[in-house]
């Protein structure tokens, strides 16, 4: 094979990428976009701010954008993301408990009745759980407000909402066996013990030198898979260069083609030059689309 997607499609996986609506009028992005790539995931288009930005009006034009151009392309498509702290109109952090409890639901049933048999999978809830050792949850309105309980009521709305599509649970600092990991590890398995629908866990592996490719990550993916779920490589990207950075992706792409359950790797953007990490070249192609010696080696890798 001699794409990402295509070397990906023959071991079974996906191989995908944020996408921003705003680059896909750049030939560039778009052909190395279209080439490589059998997966989108949306960069901040699904997003509350973007999807509601007032109560009860729903604005879709820049993730039909991303949507419409990757199954014209025949990708498949990662919704990201409908309840998360970050990137939250204000309007949110106002409600009162009972009316959150509501915009929450109604948020969960428009943006998915909206793309209902367009998404693969969905990010139903991001980053609930804090850093460090505590294994607490990270404070939120919906933390707050409607207490632990509102992680499972997401999921089971979302279920309601469109049947077809794999529901995760997305966080970063849960690449390894670690607190954080152990607190997102047992819900988990609570909510596979209660039915609480969960079908994936999404891995987002933001990596730098302060926080490395774990050496438990494909035993902290293992353990996840082994509770019943999918597991996703959801937000890879990798500060570094040459071939630090290269290894470093291999040693992502091995742990995921060793986990049975580990279904895809979605990398955190298509190009250096438009990195979230605005002064990092995390990603696999070079701010001027030249493949990168990652790319080299997650290609043979994969
Ligand atoms: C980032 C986007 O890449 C940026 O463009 C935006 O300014 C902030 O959000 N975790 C997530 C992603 O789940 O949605 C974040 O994306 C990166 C961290």
């Amino acid at each position: 094979a001699d794409t990402l997607g295509s070397a990906a499609t023959a071991k079974g996986r996906y191989f995908g990428t944020a996408v921003a609506a705003g680059h896909l009028g750049e030939s560039a992005y778009a052909t190395t976009l279209n080439r490589e790539f059998t997966s989108a995931t949306p960069e901040n288009e699904m997003k509350w701010d973007a999807t509601e930005p007032n109560r009860n009006t729903f604005t879709f034009g820049a993730a039909d954008q991303v949507v419409n151009h990757a199954l014209g392309q025949g990708m498949t498509v990662r919704g990201h993301t409908l309840v998360w702290h970050s990137q939250l109109p204000s309007w949110v952090g106002g409600l009162g408990t009972a009316d959150l409890r509501t915009a929450m639901n109604n948020h969960i049933t428009r943006v998915m009745q909206h793309y209902k048999g367009k998404i693969h999978s969905w990010d139903v809830v991001n980053e609930a759980f804090q850093d460090g050792g505590s294994g607490a949850r990270r404070s939120s309105p919906f933390q707050d407000k409607l207490g632990n309980g509102f992680i499972e009521e997401a999921f089971r709305t979302a279920r309601a909402a469109d049947p077809a599509a794999k529901l995760c649970y997305n966080d970063y600092n849960t690449d390894g066996v670690n607190a954080k990991s152990n607190a997102v590890y047992a819900m988990v398995k609570d909510f596979k013990s209660r039915g609480v629908p969960i079908d994936c866990v999404g891995f987002q592996s933001h990596f730098n030198s302060a926080s490395p490719v774990p050496s438990d990550y494909q035993a902290n993916l293992q353990r996840f898979a082994d509770l019943g779920v999918d597991v996703q490589i959801t937000e890879l990207d990798i500060e570094g260069s040459g071939t630090s950075q290269a290894n470093s992706y291999a040693n992502v792409v091995r742990a995921c083609l060793a986990v049975s359950r580990c279904t895809g790797i979605t990398v955190w953007g298509v190009t250096d030059k438009y990195s979230w990490r605005s002064s990092g070249t995390p990603l696999l192609f070079d701010s001027n689309y030249n493949k990168k010696p990652a790319y080299d080696a997650v290609l043979s890798a994969l």
